[in-house]
């Protein structure tokens, strides 16, 4: 356990860390990772933060202790918000946890409008609303929860009719080429980017955390010595698809990892 030549885990509530999972492979040529959707239990997003902890810890426990990876990745803004301090007291080994993307959006929107779509969990917890204190003043920041999203998305939709009505919704009081930036706080939402940046007409920038997430996975890997030094390895032999759900499941996360992959 612990060793350069282990797996990394990578969890989230369902088909969301998938997108993070294409990013780690991009970055990271010579690890493997073993991927654990809990689709059985998604969204997480409207559960409450005590259900979402046991459920974190229950995955955590199956990857850290059964499964014996080096370090785990919560691939998820939601259950990084309500767990990831209980994680990282509970487990020894490298834990990093994601966050909305505030801090690069504040940037690029130089005092303009950043739109935050999020899970209401993430929107709520601690977590973002000290992320926001501290980054809320260098732009007007408005924080849209998304509930019933990401069921759209687990049933494999990510453009059309259905997501194009519930971005009209989400977005209806936002007057076109108002918003400089959308940030996606939520894993899933990435699959359904281009619908996003279309409904915006290409107007606003429409940015994620995956990237950050995947440079700080090196950063963690890199200084604790556990960088595998294995040869460039095949995508079949570099993951591990593990679901709480159904053949169904694993087969939309296939899809969906050509496409980010
Ligand atoms: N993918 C998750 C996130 O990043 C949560 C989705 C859910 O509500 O289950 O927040």
């Amino acid at each position: 356990m612990n060793q350069p030549e282990g797996s990394v885990g990578v969890f989230d509530s369902g088909v969301g860390g998938i997108s993070v999972l294409g990013e780690l492979l991009r970055c990271l040529p010579n690890e493997r990772f073993i991927y654990y959707g809990d689709s059985a239990n998604a969204p997480y997003g409207s559960k409450t933060v005590d259900e979402v902890r046991e459920l974190s810890l229950k995955i955590a426990d199956y990857l850290i202790i059964q499964r014996g990876v080096k370090a785990l990745v919560v691939a998820c803004n939601t259950a990084t918000s309500a767990a990831v301090k209980l994680l990282r007291r509970e487990f020894s080994i490298p834990i990093i946890g994601m966050e909305p993307a505030l801090k690069p959006a504040v940037a690029m929107a130089r005092g303009g409008k950043v739109v935050v779509m999020a899970t209401p969990m993430t929107i709520k917890e601690q977590k973002f609303q000290d992320l926001l204190f501290r980054y809320g003043k260098e732009a007007q920041v408005f924080s849209l929860p998304c509930p019933g999203l990401v069921e759209l998305i687990e049933a494999g939709e990510t453009e059309g009719e259905r997501i194009n009505s519930y971005l009209k919704g989400l977005f209806g009081s936002f007057q076109l080429g108002e918003v400089d930036v959308v940030v996606l706080g939520c894993t899933h939402y990435v699959f359904i980017k281009e619908s996003v940046a279309a409904f915006f007409q290409g107007r606003a920038a429409v940015i994620d955390g995956n990237r950050g997430t995947a440079n700080q996975v090196i950063r963690v890997l890199e200084e604790k010595g556990l960088l595998s030094r294995g040869k460039n390895r095949p995508l079949a032999e570099r993951v591990e698809l593990v679901t709480s759900g159904t053949a169904e499941d694993l087969e939309l996360w296939h899809r969906f990892l050509l496409k980010v992959s």
